[in-house]
């Protein structure tokens, strides 16, 4: 059987991954005390990790340096790419939201707006389906320093516990989108590798299910 190639996005993502791997039967040993080593082998699977931030998973997978990878859906709507996007791991879950200081009326007012966001992409397409223009700022992190520090009138941010905005001084007024990690599929090693690739698939989605079954 050849040996598949994941990236894992590191960070939060990556804990809850290893959870899944090991509920799939996953010896995750190397993968539990990584060190500064990006790319892991496992020894019970033929499986081997690479560790990557999440745009990088993307751009991995595409051009097939990676058979599969695993990324949280606001990086695959932000960049986009071609590859498969074959299921939804219903972890790693959290919303997009619009978000202002607590007690401003954003609607209420006909100038124009000025958005931060580390995804402008997302935020420029939402702003497009409502017909409203605004000019978005590019923020890498922390973005819910642009409003208190008048860069912006509001932030499109993730959004998981509330915590962070609340902290902050600020508020959701409107969801953007719902989020969860994806596993993702470079389109030719679906050819080469079909019967290894969807084995692996067919492996997360049973440990997925008895997750809900539980
Ligand atoms: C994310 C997001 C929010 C925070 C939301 O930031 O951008 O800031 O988490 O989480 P909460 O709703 O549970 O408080 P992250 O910690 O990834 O760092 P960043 O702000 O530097 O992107």
């Amino acid at each position: 059987m050849n040996r598949l190639r994941i990236a894992l996005t590191k960070g939060r993502l990556l804990e809850q991954t290893t959870e899944l791997f090991e509920e799939m039967g996953l010896d995750c040993t190397p993968l539990r005390s990584p060190g500064r080593r990006l790319i892991h082998s496992l020894e019970n699977y033929p499986l081997d990790i690479v560790l990557a931030k999440a745009p990088d998973v993307i751009t991995y997978v595409e051009h097939g340096a990676c058979h599969m990878g695993i990324v949280g859906k606001d990086s695959i709507m932000e960049l986009g790419g071609s590859f498969f996007e074959v299921l939804d791991l219903n972890m790693g879950k959290c919303r997009f939201a619009l978000a202002v200081r607590q007690g401003e009326n954003f609607y209420g007012t006909y100038k124009s707006r000025r958005i931060a966001s580390k995804y402008p992409n997302i935020t420029r397409k939402f702003f497009e389906k409502k017909g409203i223009d605004v000019s978005v700022i590019r923020i890498e992190g922390s973005v819910e320093l642009a409003p208190i520090l008048g860069l912006a009138d509001a932030i499109v941010d993730l959004v998981e516990t509330g915590d962070t905005l609340k902290a902050n001084g600020l508020t959701p007024i409107e969801d953007v989108a719902s989020i969860s990690a994806r596993l993702i599929v470079n389109t030719a090693a679906m050819k080469l590798y079909r019967p290894e690739i969807l084995g692996f698939v067919e492996r997360c989605e049973t440990a997925i299910q008895d997750r809900n079954r539980e």
